[in-house]
């Protein structure tokens, strides 16, 4: 039995598909049966259709990607015009991530989409690394955070997801805020700041010199910050962050984490949730486990 408690919400399997490379979910579709998946994160959302970053966006390293997308999407409307509809087709637990220039913004996003029943969750993306106005100082000012997170959950009636990456004020008092506001669950991490330079040219990689790292070098610090975030909450826990394999994503349930989520290998490999679930199956098999629950956290 591979499906988990991720607080009062029950999941299939504890595979997440992550914001940002599954698209608004049909794009994934042609690779992987979805209704497979545990849940599904659609890529973060604004008010307003976003252009995004000019071009170079990806560059490749040898354990990762750096990524400067900018949060390109095509805004709320058109997403619940052309992409929900495939949703009612499915079961899948839905997640929504979003994002917006301001705190009103965030509380527009989330009274629209509470409207709207088929999505289990909303998920505030409050550390992309990429974007002059917004992203990442939301996570960087006590008090912008605070106002964000409490108004956001007097704006939505289901649950709610803070996303958190490396770059924020204070880990133990941002979940004390969480705790205290109310939210769900937290799901860690977001891509971690990073450079590129290029020699030839002699120039930054991206215009605007940082730019989101992930994929499989990231691992060991999303594991670390998952259980530094585990072990001051007992707030569920979708961790996540270079997760290429089932060990990997078993490291991740063992120190705690509730469910997983899977980003950049979708990119690599677009069936790693399927080979992800026979592992994790197989592993329980082998050790004679019927529940994945039973080793949920059992290394502290
Ligand atoms: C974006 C990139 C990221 O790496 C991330 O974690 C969040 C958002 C982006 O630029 O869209």
């Amino acid at each position: 039995d591979l499906s988990v408690r991720v607080g009062d919400l029950r999941l299939k399997n504890p595979v997440v598909l992550a914001s940002g490379t599954c698209g608004y979910g049909r794009e994934l579709a042609k690779f992987i049966n979805l209704k497979m998946v545990g849940a599904i994160t659609v890529k973060g959302l604004s008010m307003e259709p976003w252009q995004g970053n000019p071009p170079p966006r990806i560059h490749e390293v040898y354990a990762g990607i750096l990524n400067s997308i900018g949060l390109e999407n095509k805004g709320l409307e058109s997403f619940l015009r052309e992409d929900l509809p495939f949703f009612e087709t499915i079961e899948t637990p839905l997640f929504v991530n979003i994002w917006g220039k301001n705190v009103k913004e965030y509380v527009l996003l989330a009274r629209n989409l509470d409207a709207v029943e088929r999505v289990t969750a909303i998920e505030l993306n409050l550390s992309c690394p990429n974007v002059e106005k917004g992203g990442v100082s939301f996570a960087l000012q006590e008090k912008v955070f605070e106002e964000l997170v409490g108004r956001v959950r007097h704006s939505f009636t289901r649950k709610i997801i803070v996303k958190l990456g490396p770059q924020i004020f204070d880990l133990e008092k941002a979940i004390q805020i969480l705790e205290r506001e109310g939210i769900d669950f937290v799901s860690a991490t977001n891509s971690f700041p990073g450079l590129a330079v290029n020699v030839d040219e002699q120039r930054f990689v991206f215009s605007r010199k940082v730019a989101g790292f992930s994929g499989p070098a990231i691992k060991p610090l999303a594991l670390k910050l998952v259980y530094d975030i585990v072990s001051v909450t007992r707030l569920p826990v979708i961790g996540m962050g270079g997760i290429v394999c089932w060990r990997d994503a078993l490291e991740f349930l063992l120190i705690g984490a509730r469910a997983i989520g899977l980003g950049t290998v979708n990119l690599i490999y677009p069936d790693a949730a399927q080979r992800i679930l026979k592992g994790i199956e197989e592993y329980l098999d082998q050790k004679g486990i019927s529940s994945l629950e039973a080793i949920i956290g059992k290394v502290r």
